[in-house]
């Protein structure tokens, strides 16, 4: 199968050098703004690989959505299968590209783009074949729970922890996305549209990141048994989708309190099979690569254009139903609440307004 790379970046290198290894795959040609010295071809106008009939596969490596989109778009009309590990591109526009996809016969593959170097999507679409999953939820974001899991073995204020995080290169220079819990939510669109074949919209999905913690939030954790994790949540209810990204505190003894450092850790339940569960490297060249790879070799071996054949529906995402336990802090005062996630959001937002350092956690285990 020979490849059209696009981006020679920290997955675009692990994945040529990986591909190299593989009798079955060739990487012909490279999009590249610069000269690499590579054995393969390079270019810099992306219709050379659009436009070149011995290509199979256009691997997407260059991250952002735009001129992602037109690239993965065009590839997926000149009839080549389509290899991606960019979420931001594949959440906002999931339902044409899969269409796209079953239109042209090809296949579109993004299991990199949630989970990183973990199987967590593919594994996601083998069950929803064969399964009605009920909901999707973990710690989708490598460098949030970097953060966390050293404020709390330290004892060191956040930005101090943000910092370190930056210069080890666990976070970017403008870490918004991460810290904010954007990156997160993004991943849990992309498994909620695949887990309920849906088709969520990420800015209907409350959300709020881990930049207001203290050391103080993790000593009243602490005194508890509780650590802190940033959890993404999307749980089917009827006809609409209750989802949510939220500072969570679990018992140290589970085992999303023991996942530290960059890893992930993601879980489905499932009405036969119950839970299943899959941690590892969230992000890094090899790892994502590893997974870049996966896709390429399963759609050697004759893979469906999707994940899921099921049809994608528009479903609203609706956080009135069912009471949960929440902790809310603001000026320097916890209190334990019971109420839904809209009430529980809505409060935050307000409590927000009069104190810009409040912040809110849910407790998926109650107060124990
Ligand atoms: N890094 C990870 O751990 C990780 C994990 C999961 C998913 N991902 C996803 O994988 C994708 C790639 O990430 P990365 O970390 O490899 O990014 P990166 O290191 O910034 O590499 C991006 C590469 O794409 C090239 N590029 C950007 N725009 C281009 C364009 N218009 N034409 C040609 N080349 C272009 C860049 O070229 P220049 O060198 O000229 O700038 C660079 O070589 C992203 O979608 C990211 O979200 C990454």
């Amino acid at each position: 199968m020979q490849i059209g790379l696009l981006g020679y970046g920290t997955v675009g290198k692990g994945f040529y050098a990986l591909a190299a290894e593989q009798p079955s795959l060739t990487v012909k040609t490279l999009l590249t703004r610069r000269p690499r010295g590579l054995a393969c071809r390079e270019t810099g106008d992306f219709a050379d690989i659009a436009r070149d009939p011995d290509i199979d596969v256009v691997v997407e490596l260059i991250g952002g959505i735009h001129p992602a989109y037109e690239y993965i778009s065009a590839a997926l009309r000149a009839k080549k299968h389509v290899v991606t590990a960019n979420k931001a591109v594949v959440c906002a526009y999931y339902r044409e590209l899969v269409e796209l996809a079953f239109q042209n016969g090809v296949c579109l593959r993004c299991t990199a783009a949630a989970g990183g170097g973990i199987p967590w999507l593919s594994s996601l679409g083998r069950v929803a074949r064969m399964d009605r999953i009920t909901a999707v939820e973990g710690i989708l974001n490598g460098t949030t729970n970097y953060i966390l899991s050293e404020m709390t073995a330290r004892n060191a204020p956040y930005p101090e922890l943000l910092k370190q995080a930056q210069q080890l290169g666990y976070a970017e220079a403008d870490p918004t996305d991460d810290v904010e819990g954007y990156d997160a939510r993004r991943k849990l669109v992309l498994s909620a549209d695949l887990a309920f074949s849906a088709l969520l919209q990420e800015g209907d999905i409350p959300c709020v990141g881990i930049s207001r913690m203290t050391v103080a939030d993790i000593a009243w954790a602490r005194e508890r048994g509780l650590v802190w994790k940033l959890n993404a949540r999307a749980e089917r209810r009827g006809d609409a989708v209750s989802a949510f990204v939220c500072p969570t505190l679990f018992p140290a003894s589970t085992p999303e309190g023991q996942t530290n450092g960059s890893a992930n850790r993601i879980s489905l339940y499932a009405e036969r099979i119950g839970k299943q569960s899959f941690s590892g490297a969230g992000a890094g060249g090899w790892p994502t690569a590893s997974n870049v790879l996966a896709d390429c070799l399963s759609i050697a071996g004759g893979a469906a254009p999707f994940y899921s054949d099921r049809p994608v529906e528009p479903l609203a995402v609706d956080n009135r139903e069912g009471e949960r336990t929440w902790l809310f802090r603001s000026y320097g005062r916890y209190a334990i609440r019971q109420e839904t996630a809209a009430e529980a959001f809505e409060a935050y937002g307000a409590v927000s307004e009069s104190d810009p350092t409040s912040l809110l956690a849910y407790l998926p285990y109650g107060m124990l």
